[in-house]
């Protein structure tokens, strides 16, 4: 059987990847310490899981969702919004649930590619966007992004002939995998590139409240014009440690909105309804939880960053995000990085070049990892390294 090209050029999902590697060393009986994926180790809230402990008992949510949500939970999305920006949007037609925001990410490209169509995006960046790309048969033009840069992308070099050509511009702060984070003026430039070429902006907002020290991130919805040209996928998964029940959200401009909702709604079915339950729960609920994990990822940052340093690892404490962003000895690369620290010690990193080639050169770890096996991954790591000086 033949299958199409799309798929006989795809890439196995970087954590896809990582996983089976994972199983293949716990299959050899090793016990492997990941700070791969990003992925909360920390429960969610009971108040939370409450909500779908009732929800699950009520009929009316054991039927087929509405795709475009709950109205009671895209009026949660829109105070969210309000309370945390101060940015009022239309529940009814600016704002749409997703099943996690990879969902939405993943989907977009529909609304905007056409076969042969360019959309811009960062290097290194989220795997995924350029797979939606990929599969509406368009190209993508990547933006490199280096630590001098501050891990932003230089707008104004993008050649016009590209600029002009090009659909969508891909933009992430809080950033995966680095922890750059971007400030409004950043955004606004980039509001003014898209109006300049006619670019739809699409902003991922995952880590908006993954932050450290009083960092407060902000919208790319707060930047002036933004509703003009963009769209932000937020989502609830590493906020309220919900990954597994897949919750995010769309904002924006409503025509973006809509365009999204018409792809959607011919491909699945929307929500469960009792999980949209738990993401009213989570949004209007009490908010403490989300300082309480900052205040654990931080303390986890701290020892994973001094960590890395005493390895001989350079790297800059992130102001956000799940993510300690190390660069490697120059010389070796991620790959092999990654595979010798994984045969030598069962610790577990993502190599940089999973994320595009401006990541060569790094390794990510996730703070997701709970405090006793990073106290083993650390553990040796050092003794790793100390075995190394010897020889
Ligand atoms: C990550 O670790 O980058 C993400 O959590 C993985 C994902 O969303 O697939």
């Amino acid at each position: 059987m033949e299958f199409a090209r799309r798929v006989q050029e795809l890439p196995p999902y970087l954590f896809a990847e990582i996983s089976r590697k994972i199983a293949a060393k716990r299959a050899q009986g090793i016990e492997v310490v990941s700070f791969g994926i990003g992925d909360p180790d920390l429960p969610t809230p009971p108040h939370i899981i409450a909500a779908l402990q009732r929800a699950a008992e009520e009929p009316a949510n054991h039927r087929y969702p509405e795709t475009e949500g709950l109205p009671e939970l895209r009026q949660a999305m829109a105070d969210w919004y309000e309370r945390r920006y101060g940015l009022s949007f239309d529940p009814a037609k600016e704002v749409l649930p997703l099943i996690g925001s990879k969902e939405g990410i993943g989907h977009v490209a529909l609304c905007f590619i056409d076969p042969g169509d360019t959309a811009l995006q960062p290097d290194p960046a989220y795997p995924v966007y350029a797979v939606g790309t990929m599969f509406a048969c368009g190209h993508t033009y990547t933006l490199p992004l280096d630590e001098e840069g501050g891990w932003l992308p230089d707008l104004e070099a993008v050649p016009a002939d590209v600029a002009h050509r090009a659909r969508v511009l891909w933009l992430n702060y809080p950033n995966n995998p680095t922890g750059a984070v971007a400030d409004r003026e950043f955004f606004e430039r980039a509001v003014a590139f898209a109006r300049k070429y006619d670019i739809a902006v699409l902003h991922d907002l995952a880590y908006s409240d993954v932050t450290y020290d009083g960092y407060d991130a902000p919208s790319f919805m707060q930047a002036k014009g933004a509703r003009e040209v963009g769209i932000e996928f937020s989502s609830l998964s590493k906020t309220y440690n919900m990954t597994g029940w897949r919750l995010g959200t769309a904002v924006g401009n409503a025509g973006m909105i809509d365009a999204l909702m018409r792809v959607k709604s011919n491909l699945d079915s929307g929500i469960p309804q009792a999980i949209q339950q738990m993401g009213i729960a989570a949004l209007r609920g009490p908010q403490d939880a989300v300082a309480e994990h900052n205040a654990v990822y931080q303390a986890r940052r701290d020892r994973v960053v001094t960590a890395m340093r005493q390895i001989g690892l350079r790297c800059t404490p992130p102001r956000a995000s799940l993510y300690v962003w190390a660069q490697i000895p120059a010389g070796e690369t991620s790959i092999g990085f990654a595979g010798r620290l994984l045969d030598d010690t069962g610790v577990v990193v993502t190599p940089g070049i999973g994320y595009g080639e401006q990541g060569e050169g790094y390794v990510r770890l996730s703070l997701t990892t709970p405090d006793t096996a990073i106290d083993e991954g650390l553990r040796r790591l050092a003794a790793w390294r100390s075995e190394a000086a010897k020889a």
